[in-house]
């Protein structure tokens, strides 16, 4: 008995994602992010790719990549330096959640 409880806490532990971002907390985290990526995630300024509806786990890694320097740009390191992991995983779970539309 007890192992099988074990076994069904191990099961609902691995069934959550390593990354499980808040996307409102992301939201509100994104106001600074709006002047170049849009209020929803459509860039306004012609060098920002658009964040709406990417992958979230790839959100995360550009972040990281941004923080750490390993992917270099000048705007987006400043912008990632102050970011806290949660704060990753917030944004990343916002900008991936808008549903895009292709015609
Ligand atoms: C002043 C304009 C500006 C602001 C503000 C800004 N970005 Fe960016 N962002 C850019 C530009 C320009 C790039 C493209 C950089 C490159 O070539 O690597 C970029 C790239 C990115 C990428 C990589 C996208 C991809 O498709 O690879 C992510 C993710 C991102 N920004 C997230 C954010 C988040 C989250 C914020 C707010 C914390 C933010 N940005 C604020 C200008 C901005």
């Amino acid at each position: 008995m007890k192992l099988l409880i074990s076994l069904a806490l191990a099961a609902a532990t691995f069934s959550l994602p390593a990354w499980a971002g808040d996307a409102d907390a992301g939201k509100a985290k994104a106001a600074p992010c709006s002047t170049c990526h849009g209020a929803k995630g459509i860039s306004t300024l012609n060098e920002a790719p658009n964040l709406a509806g990417q992958p979230e786990i790839y959100l995360i890694e550009q972040l990281r990549a941004y923080r750490s320097g390993k992917r270099q740009n000048e705007i987006m390191a400043i912008m990632a330096k102050p970011l806290s992991n949660t704060d990753i995983e917030d944004l990343a779970a916002w900008y991936s959640s808008i549903k895009i539309e292709l015609k």
